[in-house]
């Protein structure tokens, strides 16, 4: 299969794990004759530090060009401080996800037996988590109108909504639904926020009309966020908007026991772009300690997502083994602590050589 992937290594630990990553995908296309071809392109601090805007042009069209984008982080603490907000190395990022209409941000958040004592939660309530938070990407707070007053004593975000809008992303959680427990959460503010009536009154229509087959929960998000660390395995699919789907996959990390282990896929109309849920972490930037698992991850849904299920399940099959086998990145408090490289390496040989050689590993390890 030939496909064309818009490569975005952004800022911080980016370019670090995109690299990870791009070894093993390059070992799925060895291992399964695929032909894929990365366009590498800059995006966010990385491309303002070039002068460029933080969503150059010419990485838009690559993109709108592409079968799919695998991103890998944003944010540079350089920028924190540029008044002018048009000016963020974030804007480069958001303004791609509103250009590719990715609304659906698809975030799987799974436990792993093996990890289960890095969460700070206690072990049985970690235990076989394994939900899916649907979060709207292109509306809500994040792209309402924003103004402000010259003296800078007022601001405002608008939070607005239109029934198709949230009806195009319940639809997709719903159709997930369906494959799965047949349940879906829908997290609003209905008691406070027009916006929030608005979700809860499109997404009732729409399970009554379409999806009586499957059963819709509603809950303010308030108390989610509470039900989430007290009792996380009552989820299975979370439908939400935008800024309340940012806030809880964060918090979600928590019983995974490290963000870095967590992917995420966007969706539009005929596009995706895939990515780790982290964030740049620039204090590790550079030093080979970051975790590319989540970036890893998040090729294994791009390839889900271009329907090479088996290749995709080879990914998921040899994060798994590294974590079974005791192996990891600083952030899982690992029983052999390795390199965000040597890890690239280790899936890579486990994709190869589905065995693994753990002897190998630990050759390398000495050589670094
Ligand atoms: C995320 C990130 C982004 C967001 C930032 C970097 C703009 O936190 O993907 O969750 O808030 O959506
Ligand atoms: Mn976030």
């Amino acid at each position: 299969m030939n496909k064309r992937i818009a490569v975005l290594p952004g800022d911080g630990i980016g370019p670090e794990v995109i690299v990870e990553t791009l070894k093993v995908l390059r070992a799925i296309e060895k291992k399964f004759d695929h032909q894929f071809t990365y366009i590498m392109c800059e995006i966010g601090g990385a491309a303002m530090d070039l002068g460029l805007d933080p969503l150059p042009p010419e990485t838009l069209i690559a993109c709108q060009n592409a079968d799919a984008v695998l991103f890998g982080a944003i944010g540079d603490p350089k920028y924190d401080d540029v008044t002018t907000t048009s000016l963020r190395p974030e804007h480069g990022l958001l303004r791609l996800r509103k250009e590719l209409g990715l609304y659906a941000n698809v975030r799987p958040i799974r436990s792993h037996r093996k990890l289960y004592a890095l969460s700070p939660l206690k072990e049985e309530l970690v235990q076989h988590v394994n939900l899916l938070i649907y979060r709207e990407l292109t509306g809500g707070l994040y792209f309402g109108k924003k103004q402000k007053d010259e003296a800078g004593l007022w601001a405002s975000d608008e939070c607005y909504y239109h029934k198709d809008d949230i009806l195009r992303v319940a639809r997709l959680a719903f159709d997930e639904a369906r494959l799965r427990k047949k349940k879906i959460t829908l997290v609003d503010k209905a008691n406070v926020l027009e916006t929030g009536r608005l979700w809860r009154t499109v997404v009732q229509e729409l399970q009554q009309h379409t999806y009586p087959d499957v059963e819709l929960e509603l809950m303010y998000i308030d108390t989610a966020a509470m039900q989430l660390i007290l009792h996380p395995r009552q989820f299975d699919v979370i439908l939400t908007e935008n800024m309340f789907g940012d806030i809880l996959s964060d918090e979600a990390s928590v019983i995974v026991g490290s963000i870095g282990l967590l992917p995420s896929g966007s969706f539009g109309v005929g596009r995706a772009l895939f990515e780790p849920i982290h964030g740049s972490y620039p204090q590790a930037a550079g030093r080979n300690v970051a975790n590319p698992l989540a970036s890893i991850q998040a090729a294994g849904m791009m390839l889900d997502y271009f329907q090479l299920m088996e290749e995709g399940d080879l990914i998921t099959a040899a994060v798994e083994q590294a974590i079974q086998e005791g192996l990891g990145t600083m952030d899982m408090a690992p029983k052999q602590n390795i390199s965000c490289s040597v890890m690239g390496d280790y899936i890579e040989d486990l994709i190869a050589e589905p065995r693994g050689n753990w002897g190998a590993v630990k050759k390398r390890m000495n050589e670094n």
